[in-house]
């Protein structure tokens, strides 16, 4: 199969789990689409993960924003994006702008695999298994105990939750929140 097809196939296969048709895939540099989180689902992740004053958010894979920029208007907590895209960065910066959230949030244009997650208190993803289970020695590696690691609907191999749930999505699929916590 060409690079081109498998692509294609990639964002069939991300789109019908997402809930075809309830959002838009856009292919980019990185190994998975932007398709962005839903605000339920979103607002689910930031509950389950008992995000609370003086966390550090890193949302890994961030698109335009929405995780980062919804955390830090509901909780006033600070934000980092890491996204390979940089049109998808410039996206989030000016909505940050628009929501007035700018000086707590910062986008970078980065491959997730090359960044410093260190400072985060809390983690977001919303990426393919493939993905996770490559960051997940990074993260291993660089969390702190007591860290919050929420995923939408993508497991992270090898890690037990501690809880997961699932969110009303579309007529084809209902989306799953899971938490897991660094020891
Ligand atoms: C499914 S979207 C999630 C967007 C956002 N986190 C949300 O939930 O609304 C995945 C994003 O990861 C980005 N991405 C893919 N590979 C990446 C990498 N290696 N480093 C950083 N971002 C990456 C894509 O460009 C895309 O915007």
């Amino acid at each position: 199969m060409t690079q081109f097809a498998i692509k294609l196939t990639l964002i069939f296969v991300f789109l019908c789990f997402a809930g075809c048709g309830s959002s838009v895939a856009v292919w980019t540099d990185g190994e998975v689409p932007f398709v962005r989180s839903t605000p339920e689902v979103i607002e689910r992740m930031l509950e389950v993960a008992r995000v609370k004053p003086g966390d550090v958010i890193y949302d890994i894979g961030s698109g335009d924003g929405a995780i980062i920029i919804y955390a830090a208007k509901k909780y006033g907590v600070k934000g980092v994006g890491i996204e390979i895209d940089q049109g998808l960065v410039e996206r989030a910066r000016s909505n940050a702008y628009v929501e007035k959230v700018q000086h707590l949030v910062e986008f970078r244009a980065q491959d997730a695999f090359t960044v410093d997650i260190s400072p985060a208190t809390v983690v977001t993803l919303y990426m393919l298994p493939e993905f996770n289970a490559k960051l997940r020695p990074i993260m291993e590696r660089q969390l702190k105990p007591g860290t919050r690691v929420v995923s939408h609907d993508y497991p992270i191999e090898g890690w037990t939750p501690v809880h997961a749930e699932q969110v009303r999505g579309t007529f084809v699929h209902d989306h799953t929140v899971m938490l897991y916590e660094i020891r």
